[in-house]
């Protein structure tokens, strides 16, 4: 049987932390194992909010492949890619944008919450707006069955299926209708402030390339439990950062319970725990700093891995374009 086929993807707007390792690309890796993996590096989609700021996204498109290839995706089994450089989505973009409709796009619950984070009121760009079609074109493009993608992004899905629906109820079978797949229960990583989801704009992340003093420094940071005065008291291993880093990153659950068991009991100190903790996220990190360093000296390499991934897809996405152009008949020569 054939392979189904994932497309999935991140916005290029820094380096990417362990929140992403948690959320998405952990299970990326297993993924592709069983599956015809695309995963797209989304510069246009992030330049829908940095329009003034082109080349830190552009600079930024190595730095998320670095990250890719150190955790582990493997450019053997995966497409790595690059979106601007696949036309054939914007050429499906440009039709996707008749079949919607300026009510339809206000409506994106998650549109609306990023809309009002940005702060962008009457400066809101039309591309900003409109980004979910270029999603959805950038689903349908690759014929994907299945998309691994966090909460937030379910209303993109179902956008997607609309102009699916559409398309199809017009032209007949054309596209594929894509389903969405959300990560496990705990994929979703909190930050060093322990306040909310981990994330670069509010600065509570430790990076997946974080070098070992400020690994340490952060770590130090971490949100614990404020009641936790003194090391004899009692204290919360819920809502506290450490105990939810060492239940994602510690390999030793039995260690873990058992700190868990001390602490709430008292006696047992912050440092103590962060010290442990800070062992245990060395020791996962370390490898992919090691790998991530190889590809920093040798950049033509993972170049060269994108241009290969940017070629296929543009095939594979060329051939979408040419069966929805046809059925439109927008084949003139
Ligand atoms: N919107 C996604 C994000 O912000 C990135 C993305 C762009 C994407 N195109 C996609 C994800 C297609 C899945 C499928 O993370």
């Amino acid at each position: 049987m054939e392979k189904q086929i994932i497309l999935t993807g991140d916005r290029p707007s820094g380096r990417l932390h362990l929140g992403h390792f948690m959320g998405s690309l952990k299970s990326r890796v297993e993924l592709q194992n069983d599956y015809n993996q695309y995963v797209m590096i989304a510069d246009l989609q992030a330049l829908t909010d940095n329009s003034e700021n082109s080349q830190k996204v552009v600079d930024n498109v190595v730095e998320v492949a670095m990250d890719y290839l150190s955790v582990g995706i493997d450019p053997l089994k995966t497409t790595i890619f690059i979106q601007s450089q696949v036309p054939e989505l914007c050429q499906l973009t440009v039709l996707f944008l008749n079949l919607v409709t300026l009510a339809r796009l206000e409506r994106n619950p998650t549109v609306k919450q990023e809309i009002i984070a940005k702060n962008f009121e009457r400066s809101l760009p039309a591309g900003f707006l409109t980004y979910p079609v270029s999603q959805a074109a950038d689903i349908v493009a690759f014929d994907a069955n299945v998309v691994p993608v966090g909460e937030d992004q379910l209303p993109m899905i179902e956008q997607t299926c609309e102009i699916v629906d559409k398309i199809n109820s017009l032209y007949g079978n054309v596209l594929v209708r894509p389903k969405a797949l959300i990560p496990k229960v705990g994929a979703r990583l909190v930050g060093i402030d322990g306040k909310n989801k981990m994330s670069k704009s509010l600065g509570n992340a430790v990076y997946l390339s974080e070098p070992t003093d400020e690994l340490r420094k952060k770590v130090m940071a971490m949100y614990t439990d404020p009641g936790h005065l003194k090391v004899s008291d009692p204290g919360k291993v819920e809502g506290n950062v450490v105990f939810e880093f060492l239940d994602s990153f510690c390999q030793d659950g039995k260690m873990v319970q058992d700190l868990k068991d001390h602490y709430q009991r008292g006696g047992l100190g912050d440092v103590k725990i962060k010290n442990l903790l800070f062992d245990c996220l060395e020791a996962f990190i370390a490898p992919i700093r090691e790998k991530r360093k190889l590809y920093e000296q040798d950049k033509s390499q993972v170049w060269s891995i994108l241009k290969t991934g940017t070629q296929a897809a543009q095939a594979r996405a060329a051939r979408t374009y040419k069966r929805v152009s046809q059925v439109m008949g927008l084949q003139y020569f």
